[in-house]
């Protein structure tokens, strides 16, 4: 059967990646403390992740914790270290068994050991997996993870393994936490906040963003399905014409 214009379907994005924000307003709207907002925005990470093979989607990227976010209080920072650390314990065997492959980006150099642990130990549960790569990022920062690359590009260099002549925009990128991804195509934040704090740099420079008013506990699959359709519709040229 031939597709009508209004029948055809969308090409969605291939890769999603979101800026969870907005837990701490909804708990304080509710009375009670951040931590109570955290626990249900990683209720909302779950039925996120379960909407995207229906939507095409095979690469999820969650920013869970940026390499800034050491600046809160000590409370916060433990309750969401154990709440990470109970994520991992709670959610291994549902993960492996439903084809999702995690992988974590950031520095682990300033994550406790029991924590980095749990997560080399999911990272290899999941490795056969391919139905949908979800990237969580923990102590992540743009700026560090490039850094962290020029380092290890350097070394390389240093060691003879490198020409300065060979390095370009195709070799960078594989010193990059993301080195086995493809790029966002589409970035989304939530809770009204129209900036993206160090997320992604390298990688986000041509995806589409929609920042959101829903606070990221709120967030829905209906909704993550009307931005998919959305993106749909954009025309994405790369500095390119329209044709
Ligand atoms: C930003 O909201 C959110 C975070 C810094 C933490 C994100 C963590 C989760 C959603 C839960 C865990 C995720 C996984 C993958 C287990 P905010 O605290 O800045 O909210 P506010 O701007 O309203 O204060």
């Amino acid at each position: 059967m031939l597709n009508t214009p209004h029948t055809a379907p969308v090409a969605g994005p291939c890769h999603i990646a979101i800026i969870m924000d907005g837990n701490g307003r909804w708990a304080q709207a509710r009375g009670r403390p951040r931590l109570f907002g955290h626990h249900a925005g990683a209720r909302r990470v779950r039925e996120v992740v379960e909407a995207c093979p229906s939507l095409g989607v095979k690469y999820l990227t969650v920013f869970a914790f940026s390499t800034e976010n050491w600046k809160r209080t000590q409370v916060e920072v433990a309750g969401l270290m154990s709440l990470f650390r109970r994520y991992i314990i709670k959610e291994t065997r549902t993960l492996k068994d439903n084809g999702i492959r995690v992988r974590f980006i950031g520095d682990r150099v300033r994550l406790d050991a029991k924590l980095t642990g749990l997560m080399d130990t999911l990272e290899k549960e999941t490795r056969e997996n391919d139905l949908v790569h979800l990237t969580i990022a923990l102590n992540y920062g743009g700026r560090d993870e490039v850094a962290r690359a020029t380092k290890r590009l350097a070394r390389d260099v240093a060691d003879g393994h490198l020409h300065p002549d060979d390095v370009d925009e195709e070799t960078l990128p594989k010193y990059l936490d993301t080195h086995v991804l493809p790029d966002p195509d589409l970035v989304i934040r939530t809770s009204g906040e129209a900036r993206i704090s160090n997320f992604l740099l390298w990688q986000s420079a041509y995806s589409e963003y929609e920042f959101i008013d829903t606070l990221w506990p709120d967030f829905t699959a209906a909704e993550l399905e009307r931005l998919c359709r959305s993106f749909g519709a954009r025309d994405r040229r790369f500095g390119a014409v329209s044709a």
